[in-house]
C-alpha cells in the first residue's frame, strides 16, 4: 500500500547517521516540497475539527449537539455522513460511538486533538504527493479558552517539517460581525500570536510573502465590503500575500460593480479563489469549466492582474447534520466526477489547485480513506464509497494531479 517515496522519508527521518543522510539526499530532495511558491501544486483543506464530542466543548463535526447527556454518539446528533476508515489510526486516538459495524463491533472515530491523528494524515499526503494543507481557523474559534486549536496547528507544523509538506492558515470568516468585533484587529493579533508557527520553514510563501488565505468575504454577510476593504489592506501591509475565497459568480458580482458588492475588495486580492463546492454536479460540469471556469473567472483575473487557485471536491452529502438535505446531493460517481474536475483544473492551469476537502466528512467531500458501502455501520444511515474502490482512490487521483500539473508548470 505504501508507496516507496513514503518509506524513504521515514526511513532517512529515523536514521541518523551522515552515510545514511547521503544516501538519502536524492529521495528526500524529490520528497520535500518547495514552500517558496504555490505554483503547480496541490493543497488539500483541512477542517481538523473532529474532536472526541462532549469531552472539552471543543468544535466538533461528529456531532451537532454539545450536550448529550448519555455522553454517547447517538443517531439524532450524528453530524456526519461518511465513516473513516481507521486503519492506521493509533488506538489511543480512537473512541467507540454507538454505530454497529457489519460484525457486531461499534464503529470507531478519531479525536483531532490528539496529535498522531494530525501525524497519520500529513503522512497520508506525503505518500501520495499531496503538496500539503490550508489548515482552517474558525473566527468564532479563534480566542477557544482551551487553546484546542493552536494545539492542532502546532501539530499540524510538526507534521509539515516531518513529512516534507507545506501549510497555510486559512481563516474561515463564519462567527465574524462587522458590528460586534474589530475583524482586521482580531486576525493582526492573532497572527502575531501564530508567529512561531508561521516562522516554520514548512509555511508557504508567494512571491516572496508568506501566504493566508480569507475564506468567505462576500459569503459571510455579516462582514461589510468596507471592512473587508480594511481586512485586506491591513493584512497587505503587514506583508502578507493574501488569497481571498470567494463566492463562485464573484466575477459577475464585480462586473456588475453593484453598490454594496465585493468587487472593491476582490480587486485588492493577490489571489482569487472561487468556491465551487456545490455549483455544479457531473452533468453540467463541462458546461461550468467551458464557460465559467475557462472565459468569465479567466478574463476577469486577467484583467485585475490576479493570481488563481481552482477549486476540485469529489461529491457531497451532508443530510445527517441537515436532515433537510438530499442524502447523497452530489455523488461522487465512483471518482469519474472528482476525476473530471482534476482534469478540467489541470487544463486551465491555475497557480495551484485547492482539494476541498481532505477530512470533510460532514458535508461528505473527504478525500482521504473512508468506509466502502458493505463495510458501513447497520444501525445509522451513512454514504459509502463504491464496494469495488480502493479506500485511497481519491487520494490517487490528487496525488497523480499534483504530478500532471507540477508538470505543467515545469513545462513552461
Ligand atoms: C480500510 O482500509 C484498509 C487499508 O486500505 C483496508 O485493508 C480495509 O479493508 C479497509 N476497510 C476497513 C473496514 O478497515
Ligand atoms: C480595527 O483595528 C484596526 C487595527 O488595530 C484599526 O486600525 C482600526 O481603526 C479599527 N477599526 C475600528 C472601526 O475601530
Ligand atoms: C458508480 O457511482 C454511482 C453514483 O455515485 C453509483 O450509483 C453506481 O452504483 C456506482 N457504480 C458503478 C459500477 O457504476
Amino acid at each position: 500500500m505504501l508507496p516507496s517515496r513514503w518509506i524513504k522519508v521515514v526511513s532517512f527521518l529515523r536514521v541518523g547517521s551522515c552515510i545514511a543522510v547521503l544516501a538519502q539526499e536524492d529521495s528526500l530532495q524529490a520528497s520535500i516540497i518547495d514552500r517558496s511558491t504555490l505554483d503547480g501544486k496541490l493543497f488539500v483543506g483541512y477542517q481538523a475539527w473532529f474532536r472526541k464530542p462532549f469531552e472539552d466543548n471543543g468544535n466538533s463535526h461528529w456531532t451537532t449537539s454539545l450536550s448529550d447527556p448519555g455522553l454517547t454518539l447517538i443517531h439524532y446528533v450524528v453530524g456526519v455522513d461518511m465513516v473513516p476508515n481507521i486503519t492506521g489510526y493509533p488506538e489511543e486516538c480512537l473512541f467507540d460511538t454507538s454505530f454497529t459495524l457489519p460484525d457486531g463491533k461499534p464503529a470507531q472515530f478519531y479525536t483531532n486533538d490528539c496529535e498522531w491523528v494530525v501525524d497519520l494524515h500529513f503522512s497520508m499526503m506525503a505518500n501520495y504527493g499531496i503538496s500539503g494543507a490550508f489548515i482552517q481557523r474558525f473566527y468564532g474559534y479563534i480566542n477557544e479558552a482551551n487553546g484546542g486549536w493552536v494545539n492542532i496547528l502546532n501539530y499540524a507544523k510538526t507534521a509539515a517539517e516531518k513529512y516534507g509538506r507545506g501549510f497555510v492558515i486559512e481563516y474561515d470568516l463564519n462567527g465574524a460581525a462587522t458590528g460586534s468585533t474589530n475583524v482586521t484587529d482580531t486576525f493582526l493579533a492573532d497572527l502575531e500570536a501564530l508567529s512561531s508557527i508561521t516562522s516554520s520553514p514548512a509555511y508557504m510563501h508567494q512571491n516572496g510573502k508568506p501566504v493566508l488565505e480569507i475564506w468567505g468575504l462576500g459569503i459571510v454577510t455579516e462582514v461589510t465590503v468596507d471592512d473587508g476593504i480594511a481586512i485586506v489592506t491591513a493584512l497587505k501591509n503587514a506583508g502578507w500575500y493574501v488569497i481571498l475565497g470567494v463566492q463562485q459568480a464573484w466575477h459577475a458580482e464585480l462586473a456588475a460593480d453593484q453598490p454594496g458588492g465585493f468587487g472593491p475588495v476582490y480587486k485588492l486580492a493577490h489571489m482569487i479563489q472561487p468556491w465551487t463546492v456545490g455549483s455544479y454536479d457531473v452533468n453540467n460540469y463541462d458546461e461550468f469549466h467551458d464557460g465559467r471556469q475557462a472565459i468569465e473567472d479567466r478574463n476577469a483575473l486577467q484583467q485585475l492582474g490576479l493570481e488563481s487557485s481552482i477549486v476540485v471536491w469529489p461529491g457531497g452529502s451532508s443530510s445527517n447534520a441537515n436532515p433537510s438535505e438530499v442524502f447523497d446531493h452530489f455523488p461522487r460517481w465512483n471518482g469519474t466526477f472528482y476525476q473530471k474536475q482534476l482534469d478540467g483544473a489541470i487544463s486551465l492551469k491555475p497557480n495551484f489547485i485547492f482539494g476541498a476537502m481532505f477530512d470533510e466528512v460532514n458535508e461528505g467531500t473527504a478525500i482521504f480513506p473512508v468506509l466502502r458501502n458493505r463495510e458501513l455501520p447497520t444501525n445509522q444511515r451513512f454514504l459509502g464509497i463504491d464496494d469495488d474502490m480502493e479506500p485511497d482512490i481519491y487520494l490517487k487521483k490528487a496525488g497523480d494531479a499534483a504530478s500532471k500539473l507540477a508538470a505543467a508548470w515545469q513545462g513552461d
